[in-house]
């Protein structure tokens, strides 16, 4: 049986990668946001999983508002990264945990849950800038990777609970993976930010916190929260922090929170990571 050994939560600035490609990273702007990385660097270094469950949303990149899947999961074994505009990115394709893949998607449709199925899809900065925040910038990926993909884009997105229960099916899935694998599973986006409107610019620093201070020992609190709740407590892109439960569903109920880190602003987010192990592992 293959082997949970860790959940991951991080934010996906784009800004981020922009700020990596350019040098950036030990400028005093950049460097505090940075340094919080390194224990996270450590520990996966130390841990050296082999394959990472990513859970992001795409943001107009691979699909467009013409068709917008609430649900889209990778099942290929190449991932290409996308130029988002800043110019092509220096980093490697990622490589794709395909039989774990196709094994997730039988277990989706098991459990009710129907995923449009990608044998080829292109991944942005949702799934890009995690991946070089917890492994730096390698000459190839040292994890292979299976893309979920959740619409936190266009209304309406999935619940928080709905969230959950795809974390419950996860867990499923690995521990009926007949093999020794190690997998980690990453949640996210947010952490607050609202990128339209009449609100654009929103940050709440103090919920943000919160949320990285609680989302271990009462994940409770945030399961029961409804959509608006999210959308008016983190912003409208903030919302995409329902895709942290998903990694928080597929641990156990009893977590350590062995790391986490906390700056704002980075561009207009609240930037944030939290590292999990389950207390029985
Ligand atoms: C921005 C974009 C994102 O997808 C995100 O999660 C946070 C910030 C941005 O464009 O600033
Ligand atoms: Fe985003």
């Amino acid at each position: 049986m293959a082997q949970l050994i860790g959940g991951l939560g991080t934010s996906h600035v784009p800004t981020i990668g922009v700020a990596l490609d350019r040098g950036l990273a030990d400028t005093p702007e950049w460097k505090p946001l940075f340094d919080g990385y390194i224990p996270a660097k450590k520990w996966m270094a130390d841990h050296k999983p082999d394959i990472a469950v990513v859970i992001f949303n795409d943001h107009g990149n691979a699909f467009f508002l013409d068709q917008v899947p609430t649900l889209a999961l990778g099942v290929s074994d190449t991932y290409k990264p996308i130029d988002e505009g800043w110019g092509p990115r220096d980093i490697p394709d990622f490589r794709g945990a395909d039989d774990f893949a196709w094994h997730f998607a039988d277990k989706l449709v098991e459990n009710h849950f129907d995923p449009l199925i990608c044998r080829e899809i292109d991944v942005d900065h949702g799934l890009q800038v995690p991946m070089e925040l917890f492994f730096g910038r390698p000459d190839v990926w040292p994890v292979k990777i299976v893309p979920v993909f959740i619409n936190t884009i266009q209304y309406p997105i999935p619940t928080p609970q709905r969230m959950w229960d795809l974390g419950r099916v996860l867990r499923q899935t690995i521990e009926s993976w007949d093999t020794d694998e190690k997998v980690v599973v990453m949640g996210t986006g947010g952490l607050s930010h609202q990128l339209q409107g009449s609100r654009a610019g929103f940050i709440n620093k103090e919920a943000d916190q919160a949320w990285i201070a609680e989302i271990g020992d009462n994940p409770e609190k945030y399961r029961n929260m409804t959509r608006e709740d999210y959308v008016e407590t983190f912003g409208s892109e903030g919302a995409e922090l329902i895709m942290w439960l998903v990694m928080r569903g597929c641990m156990d109920a009893a977590v350590n929170t062995v790391h986490t880190h906390y700056f704002s602003p980075a561009s207009m987010t609240g930037t944030g990571m939290i590292i999990l192990e389950n207390k029985g592992s």
